[in-house]
């Protein structure tokens, strides 16, 4: 393989031959290809593109370079869900245990926030105890014995994705379909599925931020799949407002709770129930039947014991993490409420702590808001817009300014 000429070929549009993306994965991910001249590659598929036979040869090399699950023979279907990422989108802490209510396996590997979306792994270690780091032989025990695993990206599991996004991360190559495709398909095809189904965002709280380029990148992904004989299903949504009422860390498994026994926002418990139909094979009112009747909690319960942690402490996570300050942000008008921008909320959250600037920064569970306005309801002026919880004071102001310029409300 002689990689100066792969990346002359690719670099004049041409077509590479499954094999060598497989030969230059695999030289990348052992050392032999350094980071300059992956990064040229990177840069010239960010400008001419793969098509989909190339991604998915991309997209099999990554998650060949690390370990999979292999489920045991008669298993039961195995089905995941993955989302491009949004503000207040706990989504997982919901769709994971309801769905291996209906005797399906849920192995969902899932990352960290970075940036202003919330990551799965951070919101689930807002539960005292509660373990993400587990092995694939780990987590394919609890598949055996609760249907589900909820845990974090191994250095054994997909190691050329994590070495490539870091390297895209700091060459301007990420915003790239084939890419982004290959990145997030192989970490989900790694784990083995017969189906899965894409939450693709678009808006200003989206790494999408149109509909037309969701649709170019779910299209991607569904061909990928297609490739590789998974059924891929794709919803576009919206992220223009935060989903729910609440984005934060232990705020947004607070909320989730609430949705496992039936109530919550029902923004929230829609999107759950869109995604889980499209990979359960039971009905969407036997889906609702799950979240009502104590099913779906009574299965998240036995996640956080798997995992390390007590279910009993769930009740008690708002006071486990109760913020220095929390305190109402109150309407400056009177009117329909317009917009709340998802993007400015997002920084808002992130100024507050929730987030993390950078990928090893921590991030802190206690704050953020809750109980936040929707679209299109109304409001008195000097009535709650939403709680703001705040580590300090300066960052209470600096949120409270963030916010001011998030709403919009028409008198
Ligand atoms: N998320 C991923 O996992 N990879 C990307 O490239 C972009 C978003």
């Amino acid at each position: 393989l002689h990689v100066p000429t792969l990346i002359s070929r690719k670099r004049e549009g041409e077509t590479l031959d499954p094999a060598e993306i497989r030969l230059l994965i695999g030289g990348y991910t052992s050392g032999e290809i350094p980071d300059y001249q992956m990064s040229a590659f990177a840069m010239a598929v960010y400008f001419k593109g793969m098509d989909a036979v190339e991604t998915a040869a991309l997209t099999k090399a990554m998650l060949e370079s690390g370990d999979v699950f292999h489920h045991r023979a008669g298993h039961p279907a195995v089905v995941d869900k993955h989302s491009t990422g949004g503000i207040g989108d706990k989504v997982s802490l919901i769709l994971a245990p309801l769905v291996a209510c209906t005797g399906v396996w849920v192995p969902m590997v899932s990352g960290r926030g970075l940036g202003i979306t919330g990551g799965t792994l951070d919101k689930l270690e807002s539960i005292p105890g509660f373990k993400v780091g587990i092995t694939i032989p780990e987590a394919q025990e609890l598949l055996e014995k609760i249907g589900v695993v909820m845990m974090g990206q191994t250095d054994r599991f997909c190691p050329a994705d994590k070495k490539l996004y870091a390297l895209r991360d700091v060459t301007g190559t990420v915003p790239s379909i084939p890419l982004i495709t290959a990145s997030i398909m192989s970490k989900k095809l790694a784990e083995s599925l017969d189906k899965l189904v894409l939450d693709v965002k678009f808006g200003s709280g989206a790494f999408m931020k149109t509909q037309a380029d969701a649709q170019v990148l779910a299209d991607s992904m569904i061909a990928v799949g297609k490739e590789m004989g998974v059924e891929v299903h794709a919803i576009l949504n919206p992220m223009s407002e935060p989903l729910g009422r609440s984005v934060g860390n232990a705020l947004e498994v607070i909320e989730s709770i609430e949705c496992m026994e039936g109530s919550g926002p029902g923004d929230l418990r829609k999107l759950v129930l869109d995604l889980a139909e499209k990979i359960s094979p039971v009905s969407r009112e036997e889906l609702e039947k799950l979240l009502d009747d104590g099913s779906a909690r009574k299965k998240f319960d036995e996640i956080v014991a798997a995992h390390g942690g007590n279910p009993a402490d769930l009740p008690n996570l708002a006071k486990t993490h109760h913020a220095p300050l929390i305190r109402e942000f109150p309407a400056p008008d009177t009117g329909t409420i317009m917009k709340v921008d998802a993007g400015m909320v997002g920084q808002a959250a992130l100024q507050l702590g929730a987030g993390r600037a950078r990928s090893h920064d921590g991030v802190d569970h206690a704050v953020g808001f809750d109980r936040l306005v929707k679209v299109g309801e109304h409001i008195h002026q000097g009535h709650p817009i939403c709680r703001i919880h705040a580590r300090t004071p300066v960052d209470f102001e600096i949120a409270e300014a963030m916010l001011e310029k998030a709403i919009r409300i028409k008198p």
